[in-house]
């Protein structure tokens, strides 16, 4: 029977890059979805990104760019990334849509008819430079537990413990570093409680046993109340009737998988009233990450219990992706982003190799780039590719390329092959790829040793008949393998539909095409199929990563500021040499202006004289106003070596004294000295 399937892949963020990490569940949930579709199933696969939240503001104000500006740029990035990588997605929309908005409305509504919402006041930290309340991430400072600096207001990366921001010691906007306070404001609350019952009674038949079993320790008290609103400034849906209220990020992301599905539906002619309603007859799979079950598995269950809309068939989790067997590191250039992986190795080659890892379990998996290099070019290049050269190659170029019939232990060959077919398919629909894949290479493994054994190659020349069997076996082994395959490599089934010159009514390989044999049948003129892992390019790829990071990486804004040293004694001896090295010279300030962002910066524009100018980012804000530095002489060292900075970049110092803050005193030269001149 026609099934008829929904199925989302968790929405990615809007403020980075799709990387490996993501990939695994978008390569997971796309050989579900080929899989499905090669069997003739209704299959629907959607996702689309996560446009909303304070860190995307944020990182626009950064960049000097709207929101709308950045998730435009993120957005077409990103389809182009699933697009290279072969993800086969049937609408990528984007949650910060008509559509989107619209359906929050009506759940908001249905919520509220239903009494699920209620509004309190709640006490949070305020920045009053910044004009906005900080989210836990956005407060900085030292752990109350073991008194490490520069920790995020929700946990200790040191420690691991877990707290509030106002337990921190000494607290920082970490937009600012302004020192935060706290302020009192209403909020909009989800009674999750409500549905407590219905969740208990849902959670275990719609997830893996490991996690209902994990997600109903919740169940032992009450479930808190979900806060679903944030204060402006925020990017985000307004509420409606409450001014000055937006619904916070996870209360929109989730519809987002509605919202792009309604897309697709105007797109396609269809109804969303018919694809996901709450009577419809479409089975709905999530594919997430263990990091965000507890929203998809409480929080949007409940929401959409409350809206009348039909809860997910199945969550389907997945664990994370570890590089090396470790956590993806941006310094150690192994938080590789997708399109830094598609610059240097062929997207077949994770396809593969994250099929042999998936095993529907929640357990992390680690891509080894030593084990990703062998696996591939071992299993998948010198086993099951290879069945295409020792077939192909020897046909077309010593032979008249026209297949014949397989002989008797040929058809025992493909018999075996045959037998597996229902296996191989029962694996892909319960997400146990890894094994799936184990049986594909198998199975080449036993078609290599009958060629082997046949040795056509030493008859090529005297017995064209026999020999010509054993490559039509050969030949029809390999492709029964690629149609097995294909969900995990369908580039790959679209070379060996061409090469094997078929000609089918679906124009591309169905599940069902194993069931036929070729014979007698010419083929197309022989192309390599696939190369192998140069491991010289895994490495180029890492180094080309770790110098994204450091073009990129953000200088603290603390670092700007001079530092806070109290003079003291005279600093060790040096010779001479060492300080000629410094370049000392007469500037004129010619241009200064203060940085909203920073609490103690200002941008600095300097003459040096013949023509020459500096850009110098200066913490002496607290010390002195703009307007009564232009004109003024101060010197610089001039041979500074620029720095990136948060604000842009800074080639030079401005020499001055003093411990900092509005403690600071420029140096200024006597009347009659020249601009550009050198101070020795
Ligand atoms: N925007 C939210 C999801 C909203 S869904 C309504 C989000 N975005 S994310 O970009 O951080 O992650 C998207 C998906 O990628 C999540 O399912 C997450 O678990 C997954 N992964 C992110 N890093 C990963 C690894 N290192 N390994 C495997 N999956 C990872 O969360
Ligand atoms: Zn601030």
């Amino acid at each position: 029977m026609k099934r008829q399937i929904i199925m989302t892949c968790a929405l990615p963020y809007a403020n980075g890059p799709i990387h490996l990490g993501h990939m695994l569940e978008h390569i997971e949930a796309d050989i579900y979805a080929r899989f499905q579709k090669m069997n003739g199933h209704d299959c629907i696969f959607i996702c689309a990104d996560d446009t909303h939240g304070t860190p995307i503001m944020i990182k626009a104000r950064e960049q000097g760019i709207t929101p709308e500006q950045l998730i435009g740029k993120s957005h077409a990035e990103h389809v182009k990334d699933f697009e290279d990588f072969s993800i086969g997605f049937d609408h990528y929309g984007s949650t910060n849509s008509e559509e989107n908005k619209k359906l929050c409305e009506l759940f908001f509504e249905r919520m509220s008819a239903k009494k699920n919402v209620h509004k309190k006041a709640i006490e949070q930290l305020y920045c009053e430079h910044d004009k906005m309340f900080l989210p836990d991430r956005f407060v900085k400072g030292t752990c109350p537990k073991c008194s490490s600096k520069d920790q995020y207001g929700d946990s200790c990366d040191v420690c691991g413990a877990t707290y509030s921001p106002q337990d921190l010691k000494d607290p920082g906007c970490s937009i600012c570093g302004t020192k935060p306070v706290k302020r009192k404001s209403d909020h909009i609350f989800f009674r999750l409680n409500d549905y407590k019952s219905y969740l208990q009674e849902w959670l275990p038949n719609h997830t893996a046993p490991e996690i209902s079993k994990k997600m109903s320790e919740w169940f032992n008290e009450d479930l808190r109340d979900w806060d679903i609103s944030r204060d402006e400034p925020y990017f985000g849906f307004a509420i409606p009737g409450e001014p000055g209220k937006y619904f916070y990020v996870w209360v929109d992301a989730p519809m987002g998988y509605v919202s792009s599905l309604d897309q697709w539906a105007k797109k396609n002619g269809r109804k969303l009233d018919d694809l996901w309603s709450k009577n419809s007859a479409y089975e709905i799979y999530h594919f997430i990450g263990k990091d965000i079950v507890y929203f998809h598995t409480l929080f949007w269950p409940a929401l959409l219990q409350s809206a009348d809309f039909k809860s997910p068939t199945r969550v389907n989790v997945h664990g994370h992706i570890m590089v090396n067997g470790e956590k993806m590191s941006k310094s150690k250039g192994t938080f590789i982003s997708t399109r830094v992986y598609l610059n240097h190795l062929d997207p077949q080659f994770l396809r593969y190799y994250y099929a042999t890892k998936i095993n529907g379990s929640v357990d992390d998996m680690d891509l080894n780039m030593d084990d990703f290099a062998s696996r591939v070019n071992s299993d998948l290049v010198g086993k099951i590719v290879n069945l295409a050269s020792r077939g192909a190659q020897m046909l077309s170029k010593k032979m008249d390329g026209v297949m014949s019939t397989p002989d008797a232990d040929g058809l025992v060959v493909l018999k075996k092959i045959d037998a597996q077919a229902d296996q191989i398919a029962k694996l892909y629909d319960s997400r146990d790829i890894a094994k799936a894949t184990t049986l594909i290479r198998e199975m080449a493994e036993l078609t290599n040793k009958y060629f082997d054994e046949k040795a056509p190659w030493k008859t090529v020349e005297t017995e064209s008949e026999k020999t010509k069997q054993v490559l039509t076996t050969t030949l029809n082994a390999f492709r029964k393998l690629a149609v097995f395959l294909k969900p995990v490599l369908p580039k790959m089934a679209e070379q060996v539909y061409q090469l094997l010159n078929e000609k089918t009514p679906a124009g591309s390989y169905v599940w069902d095409d194993y069931k036929t044999t070729l014979s007698n049948h010419k083929i197309a003129d022989y192309v390599h199929l696939a190369g192998r892992v140069d491991t010289e390019k895994v490495k180029s790829m890492i180094e080309e990563q770790k110098q994204i990071y450091a073009a990129t990486a953000k200088p603290k804004v603390a670092v700007a500021a001079p530092k806070a040293e109290k003079a003291s004694g005279p600093a060790a001896e040096i010779e001479f040499e060492d300080f000629d090295k410094i370049d000392l010279r007469i500037g004129e300030i010619i241009e200064a202006e203060e940085i909203k962002e920073a609490d103690k910066l200002l941008r600095l524009k300097v003459s040096l004289g013949d023509g020459v100018t500096k850009q110098i980012i200066s913490g002496i804000k607290q010390a002195y106003k703009p307007e009564t530095l232009v004109g003024r002489k101060v010197l610089i060292c001039a041979n500074l070596k620029p720095r990136k900075m948060k604000f842009g970049m800074s080639e030079g110092m401005v020499i001055a004294a003093g411990d900092g803050g509005s403690d600071l005193f420029l140096l200024s030269p006597d009347t009659g000295a020249k601009t550009g001149s050198r101070a020795k």
